[in-house]
């Protein structure tokens, strides 16, 4: 099928990518001229596992070209919007780059199109924009609007396109219908070979839910708000572990093995980042406002993300007391790993609130930094590692990138001014470090003191001796009125 995919962010280059690699013929539009022209030269505009090659057999094989939106328009008998729909001011979603594609695809289509919107809007959005193409239809365009949430995850977005869970359709026409199912058939039907695994493992088929527009629209900040509130809520059981003395990890197992719960987003740690849950999150709370429901709930969701920050500052205050002046190694700058995607990352706020208390940053990313380097230019940023720990007072494990997991403990002990990990994501073991003669704190997990070469404690019972908190600004007593 001859498609149109407009906007070339993380949404929109990927489904263009992949829906070209499936047999479509692909015109992706973008109205950044300069944007495009990289693209048509083989640059992309972020890092994302397995899509280089597929952007760059796609184009060889000619399913696969760039273009501006009016040219696009023109052509593709099925037109996915993928454009970016923002936080504005208040924390609603800003739909105008939505609504100039509707009103472009009303002055210059003609025939019968299907405007499939792909980006994440609010509900009511597709009712809304079908009035719109109508109120502007100067060409009798034969139309059909569809809602097809997105729900790949950066890092693995590839991966997810071939691999859903589910594929959702919101239509209300049968010819709508029939045109989605004909273009995801390859994917809901596992025929095709997938970039991303040589041998696909095998999985169950993916879902097609078909349902009206409004139901699909909020399957998507429903499903995005579900997750985000799975983590703030490991993220206050791990609270809970380290003021009752229990191991989080356990506890998150033995949570996450009943079925109706699952493993999966149970990784305790310094909050969520990225351009999804922390907008989407927000823009939902709104949305509920105005449909008068009270999403407060989700408003704890997001007090409880935002107060991460300040907790894990606070960790580090407790082990090095004051901050300024003090080297702190960062490793992992970047939301996630496996990408080199830094907005609304955790470790970024972390990084801004120990410059304002005077400590001095030395940070290594595998991919972000120089997207990092963008917003805190003051930060020393290093070629590695180990170049990041030179004389730092403390590591601090702030992305889960696996390569961090293959730490010669013998020569950072050499690096090092102070054996201190304080990670942030859990991503190493307690037992190793402290062998190694490393302090190590985690996140709702008992703190291992260094242990010498011998295996005996490297420090008195005096040192490691927690100080009587007295009351610790964030301590849930300081918080909470004296029980009667
Ligand atoms: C998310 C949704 O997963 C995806 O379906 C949607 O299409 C877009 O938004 P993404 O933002 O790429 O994807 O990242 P995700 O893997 O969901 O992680 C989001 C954040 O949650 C990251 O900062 C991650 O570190 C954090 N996280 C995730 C945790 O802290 N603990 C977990 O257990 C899982």
């Amino acid at each position: 099928m001859e498609i149109s995919v407009i906007g070339s962010g993380y949404v929109g280059l990927t489904t263009a990518a992949c829906l070209a690699e499936i047999g479509h013929r692909v015109l992706c539009a973008d109205c950044d001229l300069e944007k495009i022209n990289s693209l048509k030269a083989g640059r992309l505009p972020f890092y994302e596992p397995h899509l280089d090659d597929l952007v760059k057999r796609n184009v060889s094989s000619g399913r696969l070209e760039f273009t501006l939106p009016s040219a696009a328009i023109q052509k593709g008998e099925a037109i996915f919007i993928c454009v970016g729909t923002p936080p504005l001011e208040n924390g609603e979603a800003d739909l105008s780059s939505i609504e100039s594609v509707a009103r472009l695809i009303v002055s210059s289509a003609h025939g019968y199109r299907i405007v499939i919107e792909k980006s994440t809007v609010p509900v009511q959005t597709a009712k809304r924009l079908w009035k719109h193409l109508s109120i502007y239809n100067a060409n009798g365009l034969e139309f059909d609007v569809v809602s097809n949430p997105e729900f790949l995850r950066e890092g693995s977005a590839v991966e997810d396109f071939f691999h859903p869970d589910r594929v959702v359709v919101g239509a209300e026409s049968s010819r709508a219908i029939a045109l989605m199912k004909e273009i995801y058939a390859p994917v809901l039907r596992t025929r095709t070979t997938c970039p991303v695994h040589s041998q696909c493992p095998s999985m169950p088929e993916p879902k097609l839910i078909l349902t009206d527009t409004n139901s699909a629209e909020l399957v998507k900040h429903a499903s995005n708000s579900f997750l985000a509130m799975k983590i703030s809520f490991i993220n206050l059981i791990a609270d809970a572990c380290e003021a009752a003395g229990a191991d989080i990890e356990k506890v998150a197992e033995g949570i996450g093995s009943d079925k109706r719960i699952g493993q999966a987003f149970l990784n305790p740690g310094i909050g969520f980042g990225g351009f999804c849950f922390p907008k989407d999150l927000q823009a939902f709370v709104r949305i509920g406002e105005k449909l008068g429901c009270d999403f407060s709930l989700l408003r704890e969701v997001e007090k409880i993300n935002v107060r991460r920050t300040e907790q894990f500052v606070a960790k580090i205050k407790k082990e090095l007391w004051v901050l300024r002046g003090k080297t702190l190694a960062v490793w992992g700058l970047a939301f996630k790993p496996n990408t080199d995607d830094v907005r609304f990352a955790p470790a970024l706020n972390i990084i801004r609130r120990l410059m304002a208390e005077g400590a001095k940053i030395r940070a290594y990313d595998p991919e972000a930094m120089q997207k990092a380097k963008l917003d805190l230019p003051e930060v020393t940023y290093c070629e590695s590692a180990y170049q990041a720990a030179e004389g730092a007072d403390a590591v601090l494990v702030l992305t889960e990138w696996s390569e961090f997991r293959e730490i010669n403990w013998k020569h950072l002990g050499e690096l090092v001014a102070h054996s201190l990990i304080i990670d942030g994501r859990n991503l190493l073991s307690a037992e190793e470090a402290s062998s190694n003669g490393f302090q190590y704190v985690g996140v709702g997990r008992a703190a291992a003191q260094p242990l010498r070469p011998t295996g005996e404690p490297k420090w008195t019972e005096a040192i490691t001796a927690e100080l009587p908190v007295a009351s610790h600004p964030l301590s849930a007593s300081s918080q909470a009125p004296p029980i009667a």
